[in-house]
């Protein structure tokens, strides 16, 4: 969840480390800090984000060609500046930032007190640092063999950066649980939780395994295990481009990434439709495909929007393949005792490839002797790594702490799966097949058409932005976008919204409705066509107003509803791709009105390493 930058090398490290942290400031940002040696230690952190810090560090240029930065999603000890990163050890020997929770952190630290040692944070990190310098002190060894001798008495998680002001030229990492990468240069080593810091300066990275260990001088770099085992480094190319990691000209990342998706789908599918345009391939499914086409049961896993997207997958695995399915979140399946075996197919969603409830739940269904499949966004994150096979999304690095185009390409990936599965099982003909390859290549342009409107969204917004509820209603393919919408509202604005299956809220939530609950309903042109213009009559006599997405030249709902949003026609399978894209624009522009900081909403984090 916190962001991490390190460097080694002949460059000036500080602008290294502020820019690096910008980049990685969608990771966390209550607190930020930097630490650089020269003849000294410099320490510098305040709460607040990178840009306070700069304000913190000007008029005190930092010299050096080595260094480590953070920013913070706070765990443990409230966003301040005394528990922000950097933290150093008592004796002033060690310096680290710490992604992670270090779970036996209170006993750990009432040791350490009754050794002497003191500490000004509420955090586990200081701990750690406290710990090293003890067993360096006392073990009378070297930094390295302090750094592998804590850490073997850690439970929990970490990505850690460390220094030594004894040997001032050398920086050690280490992980377990959460992510670092080391970007390589020629007499220079860049470290960083992900690639975005990396990318200007190099594209050669070596991605750090669990309870790896790495020494980094500006020659040489070693890696061996926490029990000291060698090991090959392996040094892969990235696939990213600078340009991807930019705003491009828009006022934020999100809404950047809202209109990446006609490029991001036809990412997702590029190379996978043969060039005649008549089959699918998925090159990451080869080895596994006759198991999933035999697959008794389906379990999707995943968190968040990510969830959503699986909720997407029961609908097309069902529909078109005829296999069962179950959709769980990462957090639950992985604290309960599911049953699960051979003939099970686990697949875990995630756009960051890191989360760690997901990541924890892939480890258990490989356990249970599950197939564990992947369909990730983030090249060589640690579910994919972890897995049996799977998809990477290819949608592109998304910045926006609000997920949109890994939401679409997720439930592309899934619907290519389905129709590939479906056709393997013969529950779709060579017909359908063909059909359903066809509409898909036709989405982003359907996308297209639904952006050039965004205007009128934009001009909803402006009527509902002072609201304090929304409802959003959707049935079959659509009730999991009416949650992603809800979600979308929620977590940038800070309004109160909630998703329902259309049919369900007269269960309940249809006592809430009244003249100041707007509903959201998705009303496309599919089996429950009916079903859902009922619905609307039932919020319309509640006195709501009723914002409808219809499809285009629907005249029955525009006389229904106060106001219609239209997109184009496709199959319903197809449906959640395109209505999802106004929710996430009407979402945005409510959020900018309010004056909401959209691409960092308070309390989260892009990336949740922390269960
Ligand atoms: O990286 P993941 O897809 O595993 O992340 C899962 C959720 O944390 C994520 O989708 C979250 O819900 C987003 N903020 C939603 O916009």
């Amino acid at each position: 969840m916190c962001g991490i930058v390190g460097y080694i090398g002949y460059r000036e490290v500080y602008p290294i480390l502020i820019n690096g942290l910008k980049r990685l400031e969608y990771r966390g940002y209550d607190s930020a800090g930097i630490a650089i040696l020269n003849s000294e230690s410099h320490i510098y952190k305040c709460k607040g984000k990178v840009s306070d810090l700069e304000k913190h560090v000007s008029g005190n240029p930092i010299h050096g060609n080595i260094g480590i930065g953070h920013t913070r999603w706070a765990t443990h000890g409230e966003p301040n500046d005394t528990n922000a990163h950097p933290h150093q050890s008592t004796g002033g020997k060690f310096i680290l930032i710490h992604n992670g929770i270090i779970e036996n952190y209170v006993e750990l630290k009432g040791r350490l007190k009754n050794l002497g040692f003191s500490f000004k944070s509420d955090t586990d990190s200081e701990v750690l640092a406290n710990l090293i310098e003890y067993v360096y002190l006392n073990g009378n060894v070297s930094a390295e063999m302090a750094v592998r001798l804590a850490l073997s008495q850690v439970e929990g998680a970490y990505g850690v950066v460390i220094m030594c002001t004894d040997e001032p030229d050398k920086l050690i990492a280490a992980r377990k649980g959460s992510p670092l990468v080391i970007g390589v240069g020629n007499d220079e080593y860049f470290l960083a939780s992900d690639a975005t810091p990396i990318v200007e300066y190099t594209k050669s990275v070596i991605y750090l395994s669990d309870q790896n260990v790495a020494i980094i001088t500006r020659t040489e770099l070693v890696l061996k295990t926490l029990k000291n085992i060698p090991l090959t480094p392996t040094i892969q190319q990235l696939d990213l481009d600078i340009g991807e990691i930019d705003k491009g000209g828009y006022e934020h990342f999100m809404l950047k990434e809202i209109y990446e998706q006609p490029r991001s789908i036809m990412d997702t599918f590029r190379g996978r439709i043969t060039t005649q345009g008549t089959e699918l391939h998925l090159g990451g499914l080869y080895q596994v495909i006759p198991r999933l086409v035999e697959a008794k049961r389906i379990i999707i896993i995943g968190c968040g929007t990510s969830w959503h997207a699986g909720l997407v997958g029961e609908y097309l695995f069902e529909d078109l393949a005829r296999i069962s399915v179950e959709v769980e979140y990462a957090s639950e399946f992985r604290y309960r005792h599911p049953i699960l075996d051979k003939d099970d197919v686990v697949i875990a969603i995630s756009q960051s490839g890191e989360t760690a409830d997901t990541l924890a739940a892939v480890r258990l269904a490989k356990d249970a002797g599950a197939l564990v499949l992947g369909i990730c966004n983030v090249v060589g994150s640690s579910i994919p790594r972890e897995t049996d096979g799977g998809v990477y999304t290819h949608a592109g690095p998304e910045i926006g702490v609000a997920s949109t185009k890994a939401f679409t390409a997720q439930v592309t990936v899934l619907a290519m799966m389905a129709i590939l599965v479906g056709r393997r099982r013969n529950i779709l003909d060579d017909k359908q097949y063909q059909h359903y390859i066809d509409e898909l290549k036709e989405i982003p342009g359907k996308i297209e058409k639904i952006l050039e409107h965004a205007g009128e969204i934009q001009k909803l917004a402006e009527l509902f932005k002072y609201v304090n509820n929304f409802l959003y209603l959707g049935r079959g393919y659509l009730f999991p976008v009416a949650l992603e919408g809800a979600l979308k509202l929620k977590e940038i604005s800070y309004i109160h919204a909630e998703g329902y299956p259309a049919a369900e809220m007269k269960h309940g939530p249809i006592a809430l409705i009244d003249l100041n609950m707007p509903v959201v309903v998705l009303a496309i042109k599919d089996h429950s066509y009916d079903k859902i213009v009922s619905n609307i009559q039932e919020v319309k006599a509640r006195k709501a107003n009723i914002i409808a997405v219809v499809n285009e030249g629907d005249t029955t709902i525009k006389q229904l509803a106060n106001y219609t949003v239209e997109i184009p026609e496709a199959d319903a399978i197809f449906s959640p791709l395109l209505a999802v894209v106004p929710l996430q624009l009407m979402s945005y522009y409510i959020a900018v009105m309010r004056g909401c900081n959209v691409d960092q909403p308070r309390n989260l984090a892009k990336s949740v390493t922390v269960e």
